[in-house]
């Protein structure tokens, strides 16, 4: 009955949307604790996302709005597409993961296919994504203890299948490795470690496979308007940014050429913690938010936190994101 209601509820504020100008955002899922992730496959129209702490894989069928999820032994993020569409890969603490799972039946089975960070043990893969080439780029977070991050426990990898034996350290240390997106001519790459409340920017050689020249795009302590810090990110057609705020209870746009920000959405849920483009025209911005911080009363206060959320009419639309190429 529940997820009745929510198809319904769903599709009557898509309706709505649609009639407006301003954007509209919609909650498309139920709650979990801490959702992360989002990747879309528009081979399939499904949205894949993670329950981090619980170890589930997600999918939402776009067409049927149909939600499955499998289980997996530990903390898994993120979800990483690869050419064939029955196989995804997913980080699991600090395994490579790879999941024969079409996003709707049961789970055939899985595979390790590379361990990272044996110097870390208590660290576990977060935010990663593969380029154009089908290379993996991903990094990941030290542990939590008594609610405060190991600090500097955390390794950006690039990953390949020369060296999935021993993936190459990128950057490090860093503390909490996130959002990560490509510009469309696939000469820069933007990098997230959300520690450092700024939004980085690399120069990237698609042909030699690296990074070079960080520099600061964004830096939200010149944005006292703006809370949170910055977690998952994707990028638009015109090459804007769009940055989770993990705590800010919004998504920003920010043109990373001028340092601009350009658009704040509101986000019914105060721990926003990533974005990624949609739909079958790539112009839904659907949005994973966690519930894992807030108080049992801040729990009440916001029900919907913890929610996948699609955002509609925002006059732009993403590109698509790359398969991983490595196995
Ligand atoms: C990680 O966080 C610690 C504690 O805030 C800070 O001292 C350190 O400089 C940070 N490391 C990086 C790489 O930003």
């Amino acid at each position: 009955m529940l997820k009745f209601l929510c198809v319904l509820v769903g599709i009557i504020a898509f309706t709505n949307g649609s009639n407006s100008d301003l954007p509209a955002v919609t909650q498309i899922t139920e709650p979990v604790d801490l959702a992360e992730g989002p990747i879309w496959d528009g081979r399939k129209n499904i949205l894949f996302y993670v329950d981090i702490l619980t170890g589930r894989v997600f999918s939402y069928n776009y067409n049927t709005r149909e939600v499955n999820h499998v289980t997996l032994n530990g903390e898994v993020t993120p979800v990483i597409l690869t050419l064939d569409e029955n196989l995804l890969l997913v980080g699991l603490n600090r395994d490579l993961v790879a999941l024969e799972w079409d996003g709707t039946n049961e789970l055939v089975q899985t595979k390790v296919i590379s361990t990272v960070s044996q110097q870390f043990p208590g660290s576990r893969f977060n935010d990663g994504k593969a380029d154009k080439k089908g290379r993996l780029w991903i990094g990941t977070v030290g542990p939590w203890v008594n609610g405060v991050l190991s600090p500097d426990e955390g390794v950006f990898y690039k990953v390949t299948k020369e060296n999935l034996e021993n993936p190459s350290v990128e950057i490090a240390p860093v503390n909490n490795s996130n959002g990560l997106a490509w510009n469309a001519a696939n000469d820069q790459l933007f990098y997230i470690d959300t520690n450092s409340n700024q939004v980085a920017g690399y120069d990237f050689d698609l042909e030699k496979c690296s990074i070079s020249n960080h520099r600061v795009v964004f830096d939200l302590k010149y944005h006292p308007e703006l809370a949170g810090s910055p977690d998952g990110m994707a990028i638009d057609e015109n090459d804007n940014l769009w940055v989770a705020l993990y705590g800010g209870g919004c998504v920003i746009q920010v043109n990373p050429t001028s340092g601009e920000l350009l658009q704040t959405i509101a986000i019914p849920a105060r721990d926003v913690s990533s974005v990624m483009w949609g739909g079958p025209n790539l112009d839904i911005l659907f949005v994973t938010t966690s519930r894992i911080s807030l108080s049992e009363e801040e729990k009440l206060k916001s029900p919907a936190a913890g929610s996948v959320f699609a955002v509609t009419n925002l006059k732009t639309k993403g590109i698509p994101v790359f398969n991983a190429d490595i196995i």
